[in-house]
């Protein structure tokens, strides 16, 4: 490889998941305390980060052919005089096929896992010089060390307390490619959200791949758990709305339910991933909880919040699905009522237990599966906007509407509102909800808060 020009412009794509838009996040301020700007819209970058997802074939796929794009385009720039980009490769595919991509692709000159993107300057120096820089190390704390302060702007911000899964869904890569479950202490977390609140954050969305198994000491060094970091996340002033994510039904504990019913700036919202609706589907997904165990627990939080809004993740076609055990999914969609939900094909990921499984579903029986499954969730989806309609509520402000006077934001149940008056970003209006679509809902101002 070639000696480069060190970058003076980037620009970072991420793919999947909420931590990987936080990854990004972290990784611009790095490459901002360098110096190195935001690529301006329109303009071509010096540096690209592909910051990559590998939960499921399509998302992994797409890096080879973002990195085929950036490697013609450059091509058209050499040949105008520019110069092609630096492209460097972070996220879950970085980890777990590095040592491929660096083989498949020669125009890559930086592989960056989860856990290493700290080191990214040096790896640009090494780049510079015409060598091609790999850092897939787990080290994950040392990470959030040696990060620079946030510097993120912005009404609603995420906040990375917990990374890794020990779960070892049988279907799942993030075992592998985040490592296991680390939780970052309470001290830097409560200081990491001061920093947000005073950058502006009025929300804060607590981000993990198993949020709810954060564990730590808080200030008095007592061991507590996430519901002891949202209490006291609570009692940051400027601070107006908590939310966490990604739960795992096991690691709920009373004190997490009970916070639901105590702490006014918890939203009541849950996103709590069942996966499946058959006890036989849930072990071969080595899930470790039954479809009654998750429904008792759905029932304590209705019994501590009503009106909470449950959302989900399902997978359909998992090895050896008949279609009655498939038929069970769609009565647990039933019976929770799900305000929102995210649902997939299942997608063999190398070196994972289910991979090898023999009846694995055909693709056909997938597809209609899915189709079935979305026409379900979307009807429960505007069952419950509908529900919603003459409910009073605020609506956080998060960007101005399609047309002069609109503008949208958030629900406390995580729907999209969009109403018309003069506010700027940021602000929390008080609505009457009026109409309701699938995607959102229409409201009608009744006062600023
Ligand atoms: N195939 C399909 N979906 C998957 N998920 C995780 N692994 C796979 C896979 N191999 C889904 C799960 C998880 C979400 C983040 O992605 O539903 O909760
Ligand atoms: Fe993957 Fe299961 Fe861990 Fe979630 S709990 S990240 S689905 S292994």
């Amino acid at each position: 490889m070639k000696p480069q020009t060190p970058p003076q412009t980037y620009r970072v794509k991420s793919f999947g998941c909420q931590m990987n838009v936080y990854d990004g996040e972290r990784m611009a301020e790095l490459l901002g305390e360098r110096g190195i700007q935001p690529a301006a819209d329109g303009e071509d970058a010096d540096l690209v980060i592909l910051n990559t997802c590998h939960i499921r074939e399509k998302a992994a796929e797409k890096v080879y052919s973002d990195i085929g794009r950036l490697v013609l385009a450059g091509k058209q720039s050499e040949a105008k005089g520019g110069r092609p980009p630096m492209i460097a490769v972070a996220g879950c595919v970085a980890q777990a096929e590095g040592d491929e991509i660096m083989k498949r692709a020669p125009a890559v000159s930086i592989v960056v896992g989860p856990q290493a993107y700290h080191r990214l300057p040096e790896m640009l120096d090494k780049a510079a010089k015409g060598e091609r820089a790999t850092d897939t190390d787990m080290p994950a704390i040392a990470k959030f060390d040696a990060l620079p302060a946030r510097a993120k702007r912005g009404p609603s911000a995420f906040l990375t307390v917990q990374e890794g899964c020990d779960k070892f869904c049988t279907y799942c890569v993030v075992p592998y490619t985040r490592g296991a479950e680390i939780s970052r202490p309470f001290l830097h977390l409560i200081a990491e959200a001061h920093k947000l609140v005073e950058a502006g954050a009025r929300e804060i969305t607590l981000l993990g791949q198993n949020v709810n198994a954060w564990a730590g000491e808080d200030d008095k060094g007592r061991p507590t758990g996430l519901a002891g970091l949202i209490h006291a996340l609570a009692r940051i002033d400027g601070l107006a709305r908590i939310r966490y994510t990604t739960s795992h039904p096991n690691d709920m504990d009373e004190a997490l339910i009970a916070a639901h019913g105590e702490v006014d700036k918890l939203m009541p919202y849950l996103h709590l991933p069942v996966q499946a609706g058959n006890d036989r589907v849930l072990k071969a997904m080595n899930r470790q909880h039954t479809v009654d165990s998750y429904l008792k627990l759905i029932e304590k939080f209705r019994a501590v919040r009503p009106d909470i809004a449950l959302s989900g993740d399902f997978i359909v076609g998992f090895p050896g699905e008949t279609e009655a055990e498939f038929a069970d999914t769609l009565r647990i969609v039933d019976e929770v009522r799900y305000a929102a939900c995210f649902s997939f094909k299942y997608s063999p990921r190398p070196g994972t237990p289910a991979a090898t499984l023999d009846f694995q579903i055909a693709p056909e029986v997938m597809d209609d599966r899915l189709t079935r499954l979305q026409a379900r969730l979307t009807d429960h989806q505007y069952a419950f906007n509908q529900a919603s309609v003459g409910k009073t509520c605020t609506v956080l402000v998060e960007r101005a509407g399609r047309f002069p006077g609109q503008w949208v934001g958030k629900s406390p149940w995580l729907q999209s509102v969009w109403f018309e008056g003069e506010y700027a970003i940021g602000d929390l209006v008080e609505v009457t909800l009026a109409e309701a679509g699938t995607k959102s809902l229409k409201a009608l101002v009744s006062a600023s808060v």
